[in-house]
């Protein structure tokens, strides 16, 4: 089959998040099946090409229908082991993506938006329209719009659409006006029915136009697919969901073994798996050198994250007073887009920095969570939401037990130490319901006492973790299932 991916992140060459993992990973398992796949991301300057041998100008000189006129692009393309990727770079006066980031500019919807029309107008005059086009969070939410009023009648009419929702945090809810920008008509579309936000009366919402056109819709859990339907983590969208019911469901993501595998790991000192689990320690001295922390018969508690209110930063900012007043190490890694909340784990980042048993990283650093991964003993995950969430699967592919709040994908693959009705060869973490200070703690004082005085469970529990199957074989499976099924119709 041939699928193309529509996304404005792809690790390792735009990543941003797990959205970049997420692309990655099931593009290359379905490459490996021999389907046939492209990716379409934007060109951006600060994109990391290193990772492609040769780029090639595929279509010098793509004209993109902008407002009244037509902007012309250049359509790049590469390649990477069997993975063909395409990007959509304008050669105008408007530098849509020469912004020194990925995200967080206030014309983003205007960026994205020309991106999506962009990728349309490349496949209309490609020699063959892909199967599937699958479209990925707000940015890409009106390919599906375009495609159900323009494309189809074109000449891709035999495309078939597949929606994924990765965050309805960020739903790209923006003035009418920009459909007219992409030559859309906005009195046909600005209805309750088509792209009128349900919450915020009068403007767009380009999640909801791509909920209503794709052919079919997916969250990144099956759990966070019953949220967003039944409770206010839909954010506005419920109901829409549940008119949708019936092309609707929730895929559970995968993470890519040949990126987060601790036995085959480059970025890593020591490589270790489940029947080397000693090998591990080599990893914690070398994070605690590193960052300079203190050697000591103490356990290493790291957080891995986005520093966004999505995240609970309220909660990770007192698990960091909590586990130093327990006499524990934590190693933290984030940044944060928010400026508020940026200058708050600046100012916690100050008060401790004397600490020899804490350190805050606030960057993105891809071989320091690596690092982080392989040489710690726990993890904090008290999101407030959390469609699916990867830190915590690669947590326990190194051996580190999650401690997680029970939402969304986080509730479908963490089972609780104590209280999980699965035998215990399943049971890999700890969980906890409220999103309260008691409620974190209540868990991390279960996981800090099991690491005290139970050494041997405590293995047990990180073993378990490894050797749960968290490939993207099973997930890779279901979306050819909802492929096969969409091609079908
Ligand atoms: P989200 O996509 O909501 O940020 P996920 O858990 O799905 O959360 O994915 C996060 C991904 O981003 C993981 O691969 C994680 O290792 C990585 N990551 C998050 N913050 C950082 C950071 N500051 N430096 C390096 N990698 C990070
Ligand atoms: C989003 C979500 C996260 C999910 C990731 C990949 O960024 O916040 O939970 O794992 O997308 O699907």
């Amino acid at each position: 089959m041939y699928i193309a991916m529509v996304s404005a992140e792809c690790a390792p060459i735009a990543k941003a998040g797990g959205l970049g993992d997420f692309v990655q990973g099931l593009s290359r398992e379905l490459a490996r099946r021999g389907e046939r796949i492209e990716i379409f991301l934007p060109f951006y300057d600060v994109a990391n090409l290193d990772v492609f041998q040769n780029l090639y100008e595929i279509q010098p000189s793509l004209s993109v229908p902008h407002h009244d006129q037509c902007l012309d692009c250049c359509v790049l393309g590469g390649e990477i082991e069997g993975v063909d990727y395409r990007f959509i770079d304008p050669r105008t006066s408007r530098d849509y993506f020469r912004r020194g980031r990925v995200y967080g500019e206030p014309d983003d919807a205007e960026r994205f938006a020309f991106f999506s029309r962009a990728v349309l107008e490349y496949l209309l005059h490609s020699e063959r329209p892909p199967d599937i086009l699958h479209c990925q969070d707000w940015q890409t939410g009106l390919i599906p719009v375009l495609w159900s009023e323009i494309h189809r009648r074109l000449g891709l009419d035999t495309m078939r659409l597949c929606y994924t929702l990765h965050n309805l945090g960020y739903q790209g809810r923006v003035e009418g006006d920009i459909l007219r920008q992409v030559g859309l008509d906005p009195l046909r579309l600005m209805h309750p029915d088509r792209l009128l936000d349900p919450n915020d009366e009068g403007m767009a919402n380009l999640m909801k136009g791509g909920i209503v056109h794709a052919h079919f819709v997916n969250t990144v859990s099956p759990r966070y697919a019953w949220e967003v339907q039944n409770t206010e983590q839909g954010m506005g969208l419920q109901s829409l969901f549940q008119t949708h019911a019936h092309k609707f469901g929730g895929v559970l993501n995968g993470i890519d073994d040949a990126v987060w595998n601790p036995e085959r790991d480059p970025l890593i000192p020591v490589n270790f798996g489940p029947n080397t689990l000693p090998l591990k320690a080599a990893n914690r001295r070398a994070l605690r050198t590193r960052m300079g922390l203190v050697e000591a018969d103490k356990p290493v508690f790291g957080i891995v994250s986005r520093l966004d209110r999505q995240k609970g930063v309220d909660l990770i900012r007192h698990a960091i007073h909590y586990l130093l007043a327990e006499d524990c190490q934590l190693v933290l890694l984030g940044s944060a887009l928010d400026p508020d909340i940026d200058e708050e784990f600046q100012r916690l980042k100050q008060a401790t920095s004397e600490s020899q048993d804490c350190r805050l990283n606030l960057e993105y650093d891809e071989s320091l969570a690596h690092l982080i991964y392989a040489g710690c003993d726990m993890l904090i995950i008290p999101s407030l939401y959390e469609p699916c969430g990867l830190t915590q699967m690669i947590a326990m592919k190194y051996g580190v037990v999650p401690i997680v709040r029970r939402v969304g994908g986080l509730a479908d693959t963490v089972h609780d130490a104590n209280y999980s009705d699965k035998p215990f060869e399943s049971r890999n973490g700890y969980v906890f319901d409220d999103p309260t200070e008691e409620g974190l703690e209540g868990a991390l004082r279960r996981a800090l006492g099991l690491w005290r005085r139970f050494p041997e469970y405590f293995r047990q529990l990180r073993v378990n973790g490894m050797q749960t199957d968290f490939s993207w074989s099973r997930p890779a499976a279901r979306y050819m299932e909802i492929y096969e099924h969409l091609r079908s119709q």
